[in-house]
């Protein structure tokens, strides 16, 4: 059976690249959001220009959607440079990533995103590069082979995670800065989707847009995607505006209601209260219970339920909090310790 389409998982889904490449700022000026990541990389930005410099090696990290590939690019046009984007789970082979590396400019940007995937021999690539603009080759075979040293030019390396926690010791400490990637207000989404609409062309009035921007769960990539869904019944079943009626008919075909929560994530919190009683339960039963995979919940799913309060960590395990059992409306267990 296929697996059930998501909405509002901050992944990001097969053709919807070129929507969202549509929807990307070029500069840091068009850029809504991550104020403090912005600032931090105008000064280093403008820093590594005066003296004629690539700049550091950058980590991007945080929960998916939320604008990682969309900054790195603007990193790229704002320091002139060319911007390759790969991935993790893309390069299977050390020579591949030496490929690459060998095929860079001075000053280009290399983007790798979901970096914690990386082949640990193709990691150990990066290290050199990283660090001393390098490659070490093996030519030859047994006895005679002998490794030479291949220089690059100086070239940045912008990495991409879901998680830092997954890194290896000795990749994270080659980046010279680690920015962790927040949620965004509901303010700032609602800025989004505004700026949205209109490189889209549709009229979107200021209820709809505060509306979507509402149940977005933070995320700039879940607002647009529900602005196309919006924009799609507005066309079809109304005038082509999108109105708060129309961005509402859209929210309840997708299941997503008032606090942006979809059925999964509903599911489960619910699972949580009726399979296992409110009791702490460790990830990987919970995954199972619910047949998904433990590293998707963890990365995607529980972010933004930590964040907004509606599960906790212990030391034993995930808890629904009281704010999911109302959310809900199933009756809370009176406490039994
Ligand atoms: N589209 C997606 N993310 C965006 C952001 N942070 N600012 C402006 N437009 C965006």
């Amino acid at each position: 059976m296929a697996e059930k389409r998501r909405i509002v998982t901050g992944d990001r889904q097969v053709q919807e690249s070129s929507y969202e490449n549509q929807l990307r700022p070029q500069t840091l000026n068009e850029y809504i959001g991550q104020e403090k990541a912005k600032e931090k990389l105008q000064v280093t930005i403008a820093a590594a220009k005066q003296r004629g410099e690539a700049l550091d090696h950058l980590l991007f990290y945080g929960p998916p959607g939320l604008g990682k590939t969309t900054l790195a690019g603007i990193i790229a046009h704002e320091m002139g440079v060319n911007f390759r984007v790969t991935s993790g789970p893309a390069i299977e082979k050390p020579g591949e990533m030496a490929a690459i590396l060998n095929s860079l400019q001075t000053g280009d940007i290399l983007f790798v995103d979901e970096i914690h995937r990386l082949a640990r021999q193709v990691e150990e690539v990066l290290y050199p590069a990283m660090e001393d603009y390098a490659i070490d080759i093996l030519i030859g075979k047994g006895a005679t082979s002998r490794s030479i040293r291949l220089n690059l030019p100086h070239f940045t390396l912008i990495g991409a995670t879901t998680r830092a926690g997954m890194l290896t010791a000795p990749l994270r400490d080659r980046f010279g800065v680690l920015q962790r990637m927040e949620f965004y207000t509901q303010a700032e989404l609602k800025q989004i989707l505004l700026r949205s609409a209109k490189v889209l062309d549709v009229v979107l009035d200021d209820q709809a847009a505060a509306e979507l921007a509402a149940r977005s769960r933070g995320t700039p990539r879940l607002a647009n995607r529900l602005l196309k869904r919006a924009r799609d019944f507005a066309q079809v079943r109304y005038d082509g505006d999108v109105t708060l009626e129309a961005a509402q008919a859209a929210l309840s075909l997708l299941d997503v209601d008032e606090k942006g929560l979809d059925s999964t994530d509903r599911r489960l919190l619910s699972t949580m209260m009726t399979v296992f009683g409110g009791s702490p339960v460790g990830l990987e039963t919970l995954a199972a219970s619910l047949g998904e995979d433990s590293g998707t919940i963890e990365d995607v799913y529980e972010p933004y339920l930590l964040k907004e309060g509606y599960l906790s960590r212990t030391p034993r395990g995930r808890i629904p909090t009281r704010k999911a059992y109302e959310h809900l409306h199933i009756p809370m267990p009176a406490d039994e310790s």
